[in-house]
This record gives structure tokens, sequence and C-alpha cells, in this order.
């Protein structure tokens, strides 16, 4: 897919009020894509939409939402649906994260963790998947973590959400990928966000330094011209590779040491 020929087609991008989903928003705006903005809070994507419409010749619809309610992908299916937008590109990037000891955090905020982190990106492929291949090239972009390739002791709800992406965006990728939906999973890298845990384990040195918003961003976009199914913008992932290679016990024992907070 050419990000040329999604000009004045419509990408949708979840958590756009801030980090890596507002960067997915100006990226796309800036090669002319029109964008449905969803996140919880309204004023930052109000913000946003005014600052891209000024700048860009572009249309662009700003819809808050919380999308771990349950039936929030459908609402906003049936809203673009009687607006009469169709999506060419879902990029499915909010999330929640904690970066906290397992029972510090309430099972309403795993709950929470888990309905936006997983269930949102399954419903939302869902419902738009049609739609997406209606077109003959259009693509998913699916955002997972270096979190998904290990345990993360004090990020134990967040790494097996981001474990959950990983798996489920690859499998899609095998039954749509031939039916020209190209379904990619990013991997940003640490990356300098709001995100709880964002900077964790960076100190420690094995997972690198964090990079700018603009990096995976523009990796990933990179990446959905070659068609590439996973894209990892992860430095120092030779931590990962080490770890494949250790008994489990191990590698829980090491990152939790990386990852404790206070470090
Ligand atoms: N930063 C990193 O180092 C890093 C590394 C690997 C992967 N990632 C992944 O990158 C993605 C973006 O994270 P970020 O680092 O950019 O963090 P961020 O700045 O905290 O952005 C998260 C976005 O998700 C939205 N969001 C959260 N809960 C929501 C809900 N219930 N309904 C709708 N929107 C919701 C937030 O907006 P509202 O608060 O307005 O709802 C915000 O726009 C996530 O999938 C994260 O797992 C980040």
């Amino acid at each position: 897919m050419r990000l040329g020929d999604l000009k004045k087609h419509w990408a949708l991008v979840t958590g756009a009020s801030s980090g890596i989903g507002r960067e997915f928003a100006c990226q796309l705006a800036a090669a002319g894509v029109n964008l449905v903005l969803v996140a919880r809070r309204l004023d930052p994507l109000k913000v946003l939409a005014t600052e891209l419409r000024k700048q860009y010749d572009v249309d662009i619809l700003d819809l808050p939402m919380d999308l771990a309610q349950p039936d929030a992908a459908r609402e906003l299916h049936a809203r673009l649906q009687a607006d009469g937008i169709r999506i060419r590109l879902l990029v499915n990037n909010a999330a929640l994260g904690h970066w906290a000891p397992f029972e510090a955090g309430s099972c309403a905020a795993y709950e929470a963790m888990i309905g936006v982190n997983v269930m949102a990106v399954v419903e939302l492929c869902h419902v738009f998947l049609h739609d997406l291949a209606a077109h003959p090239d259009s693509a998913i972009i699916n955002v997972s973590s270096p979190a998904a390739y290990q345990p993360i002791p004090t990020m134990a709800v967040y790494a097996a959400t981001k474990s959950f992406v990983h798996s489920f965006s690859q499998a899609l990728h095998g039954e749509w990928g031939k039916n020209g939906v190209l379904v990619q999973t990013l991997l940003p890298g640490p990356t300098a966000t709001a995100l709880p845990g964002a900077q964790a384990g960076v100190r420690h040195g094995g997972v690198g330094k964090p990079m700018p918003v603009g990096e995976p961003v523009r990796a990933s976009l990179r990446h959905l011209e070659r068609g590439t199914a996973v894209v990892i913008t992860a430095r120092g992932t030779i931590w990962q590779r080490i770890f494949a290679l250790l008994p489990a016990e191990i590698v829980i024992r090491l990152v939790g040491r990386m990852f404790a907070p206070g470090r």
C-alpha cells in the first residue's frame, strides 16, 4: 500500500490525544489522509484537529470515546457508516499501561486495561474488516510492544495484553493479508510518551534509550509501503534473544530486576 494512495481516503487512529497516536495523526495528515481521531479526552483531540486542518488540506472528525466500554467499537462503526465514512487504514494504538506491583492495581483498572488494550482491538478489527476488504489495498496497524516477548513483573497485565495483540495481529495477517488487507504489528521500543512505564527498564540499560515519537511512526508508515507484517523499532532487543535461550525462572528474575520501580 502506498501512502500517497491514501490521500483523501480515511484513516481511524485510536489514542490520538497524545503520544504515538497523536504522531500517527500528524504524519498521516501531512500525507493528505482524512482522519477520524478517537480518545477519551475531547480537548486535546479538538486542539489537534484544529491544528491539522489549518496546516493541511484534510477532513478531520474528532470523536471522544471510551473504547473500554463494551459497545464502543460497534457504536463507532455505526456512526461512521451513517456519516458515509469508509475507513481504509485502522490504527489500533490506544492503550492503558501500569507500572506497579500487581496487587497495587484494582480489578476495575485491569478490566479497563484489558478492555481497551485487547477487546477494543479485536472488536475494531472485526467491525471494520469488511469495509477495509472492500478496497483492493487497505491496512490495519495494531500497536503491540516488545513487552509482548516476555513476562514483566510490575507490568503483568499490560505485558500480557501486548502478547495478545502480537499473536492476534499476526494471525489476522495470515487470514487477511492475501485478501489485500495488510495487518501490521508495530512494536515500538521505549518511546518518550506519558504512558506509565514507558521509561521502565531503560535505566538498567537493557532496553535502550527512549526514542522520539516520530521514529516508530515513520518506521510503521514506511513499512506499510513495503507490506511488512511485523515492524520493530526497539533498540537493544538482544536481551529478548538471550531471554529466548534461558529458563523461564531466570528470565522472570532478570526482567523483574530491570523493571523494578524506583531503580
Ligand atoms: N511509549 C512507549 O514506550 C511504548 C512502547 C511500546 C508500545 N507502546 C504502545 O504505543 C501505544 C501508544 O502509547 P503511548 O506511549 O503513545 O501512550 P499515551 O501517550 O499514554 O497514549 C495512549 C493513548 O490511548 C488513549 N486511551 C487510553 N485509554 C483509552 C480508552 N479507554 N479509550 C480511548 N482511548 C484511550 C489515550 O487517550 P485518553 O487518555 O484521552 O483516552 C492516549 O491518547 C500503546 O498501544 C502502547 O502500548 C508504547
